[in-house]
């Protein structure tokens, strides 16, 4: 790891901030109340929290984060009414459409974790096509969680495994942490080092329950759609400040 001195810090103004996490994901929660309170559709909310997705991408790489993963639609989310479902399917096709041009010129790598390709087929093509055009970049990752839910990738995993040692390629002995990781959908990020949820919950909602082990979290009681560049450079200053202990002392 390398030490940042002072007059580096790209976060100036801002007490602390002398370690920036590698990994951070978010859970993107407050939708739907941020547009109630304001007497709007739900969907209002969702486009509205696609600008802060991109606010917040911007002053991730700029603060020199590796990988930002945003948890966009998880494998519970199908219990929505259909309507508010197709409206989530729009925006995702409107965000690729207007910002693949820029994480491409910007060398950002998409990636997806869950199990997109349960979407129609004509968003999953978009999902693939933009994750074909940024695979070689490699200055950042913008992870995308759709139809995500860790239980189901840790299920993946077990089965993805148990096939190899049934098949002869590996024994069971050798299953270890290490092989976990190495099946689960996370395998080619960074480790997670703060994991934030907007709008005042406080639960993972079955995301990278595996991954979260010796995160930092950080819950803030803003609303997504009200999340921007301040509030990720205060989250990466609070970040900063904890002690990481793993167990030791
Ligand atoms: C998060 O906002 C976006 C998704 C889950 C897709 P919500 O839609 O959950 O907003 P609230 O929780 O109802 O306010
Ligand atoms: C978690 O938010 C999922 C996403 C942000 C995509 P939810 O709003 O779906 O979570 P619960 O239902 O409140 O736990
Ligand atoms: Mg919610």
């Amino acid at each position: 790891m390398s030490l940042t001195p002072a007059s580096a810090d790209p976060t100036p103004g801002i007490a602390g901030g002398s370690s920036v996490p590698r990994h951070v994901a978010i859970i993107m929660d407050g939708n739907g109340r941020w547009a109630k309170a304001r007497g709007l559709p739900r969907a209002a909310g969702h486009r509205q929290g696609a600008e802060a997705a991109r606010k917040v991408l911007r002053a991730a790489g700029e603060a020199g984060v590796e990988c930002l993963t945003l948890y966009a639609f998880s494998s519970e989310n199908w219990r929505r009414p259909e309507e508010e479902i197709n409206d989530l399917m729009g925006l995702l096709r409107l965000y690729i459409a207007k910002e693949l041009g820029t994480l491409h010129k910007e060398g950002i790598r998409l990636k997806i974790i869950g199990d997109h390709t349960a979407f129609e087929p004509g968003t999953a093509r978009k999902v693939d096509e933009a994750v074909a055009r940024t695979a070689t970049n490699s200055r950042m990752t913008l992870a995308i969680a759709l139809n995500y839910g860790s239980r189901n990738e840790l299920v993946n995993a077990a089965r993805s495994l148990a096939q190899r040692v049934a098949g002869g390629e590996m024994e069971a002995q050798a299953i270890d942490e290490a092989a976990i990781e190495a099946a689960l959908d996370t395998a080619d990020l960074p480790p997670l080092d703060l994991l934030i949820r907007t709008s005042g919950e406080r639960r993972l909602s079955n995301f990278l329950l595996w991954q979260a082990a010796y995160a930092e979290l950080l819950f803030v009681d803003t609303l997504w759609p009200d999340f921007d560049g301040d509030a990720l450079r205060l989250a990466i200053a609070d970040f900063g400040n904890r002690e990481r202990r793993y167990g030791g002392l």
